[in-house]
């Protein structure tokens, strides 16, 4: 891509990937889980939200600086943690991860990479979230909380909402696997894509980076759904955090809450963040969107924890909106993920420039000039959700 400058929003990234990526792998990111209804409320609902345009105003200096668990942030955006990424374009979780280092942005690796976390700190040389999902091997739990700290991570994000995998048709009906067997289907697919290839070809890395060795045999979304529902505890409950938080012995952030009444439990469980999520709409179809979900949350937590929101975030406008709801932050996935399918490192420093730009003339329009004067009086409806 030579001319990023002529990719003004995420939806001409989201067009590019689709392109250039794999189909298996772009569906992987596009898609939500049964009628997809929870997916698309994430995106649409931003949109009900209207600003109040405030004029004349002087809007001349202005910032999105701030702080996500007391460092300091080009803007309130994190990257999220997405499995696979290393699928969307090679060496995608390092890739990213020195964007958003490059823009001053927390990224957050997934225990489901393809890039390990010894790959991605050798690269970026930098702090970095990772993210845990609750395993019933609880000495691999530890191993990987071990590797997290030896790596130098500034946060465990501790994902809650995945004790069952939600059902993806898109995944199973692609046969979805890392790497992608040389079926016909998919050699034909994959001759339509020279970028995705000749990136690809320039790598080792094929598979989960965090796991392999771990679990031996996981490739596809039938033996991952198997290895899931195997590994992957339903019996967690609130009091396995107090364990974790006491090996971590750092910063934990606690993802996917949805409800007044798991904050509350997430803040006696000491979290020092939330994120309200409903993993982009991929685990229970039929919730609500997360930008819904936020102001009841808000008014739980009562600045107790930080509160970082996620799912459907496409632009700064949806950045201000969060805030302007009550977050401290946003993270962003899908955004990103395209970014990166479409342009690698250079994509993803595109997709976050689009973003703050897009968050500091919004912010100016509304007559603000720094985040701290951001709250509900930037929107004219800020009481739909509550
Ligand atoms: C995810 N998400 C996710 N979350 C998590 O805690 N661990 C993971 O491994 C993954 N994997 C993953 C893969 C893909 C392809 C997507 C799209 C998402 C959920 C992710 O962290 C975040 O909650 C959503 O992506 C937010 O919604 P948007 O921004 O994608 O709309």
């Amino acid at each position: 891509m030579n001319n990023l400058k002529k990719v003004t929003h995420i939806a001409d990234f989201q067009r590019l990937a689709r392109r250039r990526v794999p189909k298996m792998f772009y569906d992987y990111a596009d898609s939500g889980s049964w009628t997809e209804s929870t997916y698309r409320a994430n995106e649409s609902d931003f949109q009900r939200l209207q600003f109040k345009q405030r004029v004349a105003v002087n809007i001349e200096q202005r910032s999105t600086q701030t702080q996500l668990l007391g460092v300091p942030a080009s803007m309130p955006v994190a990257l999220a943690p997405t499995g696979l990424t290393g699928m969307q374009h090679a060496d995608g979780e390092m890739l990213a991860a020195q964007a958003a280092k490059n823009y001053g942005v927390p990224f957050t690796l997934s225990t489901m990479s393809i890039c390990s976390l010894e790959d991605v700190a050798a690269y970026t040389r930098a702090p970095f979230w990772f993210q845990l999902y609750v395993m019933r091997d609880r000495s691999f739990m530890e191993a990987l909380i071990d590797r997290a700290k030896a790596a130098n991570c500034s946060a465990l994000v501790l994902t809650l909402d995945l004790q069952v995998l939600g059902q993806r048709h898109k995944d199973i009906k692609n046969g979805l696997t890392t790497p992608p067997k040389p079926t016909l289907k998919n050699l034909l697919n994959l001759a339509t894509k020279p970028y995705w290839c000749s990136q690809m070809i320039k790598t080792p890395r094929r598979t989960f980076g965090n796991i392999v060795g771990h679990a031996k045999g996981v490739s596809d979304v039938s033996s991952l759904s198997i290895w899931t529902a195997e590994q992957f505890d339903p019996t967690l409950c609130w009091d396995d955090i107090e364990w974790i938080k006491k090996r971590w012995g750092g910063k934990l952030i606690l993802k996917g809450i949805m409800e007044p009444e798991d904050a509350q439990l997430a803040v006696d469980a000491g979290a020092d963040a939330i994120v309200v999520s409903n993993h982009g709409g991929r685990q229970l179809d039929g919730a609500p969107s997360s930008i819904a979900a936020l102001p009841a949350i808000v008014a739980a937590v009562q600045g107790k924890t930080e509160i970082y929101l996620d799912g459907g975030v496409r632009g700064g406008q949806d950045v201000l909106r969060a805030l302007a709801l009550g977050a401290d932050g946003v993270m962003i996935g899908r955004a990103f993920l395209y970014a990166l399918g479409a342009a690698g490192q250079a994509g993803v420093e595109r997709c976050l420039e689009i973003i703050a730009n897009e968050l500091s003339i919004s912010m100016a329009l509304c007559g603000r000039r720094t985040l701290a004067e951001v709250d509900r009086s930037v929107l004219r409806n800020p009481a739909i959700f509550d």
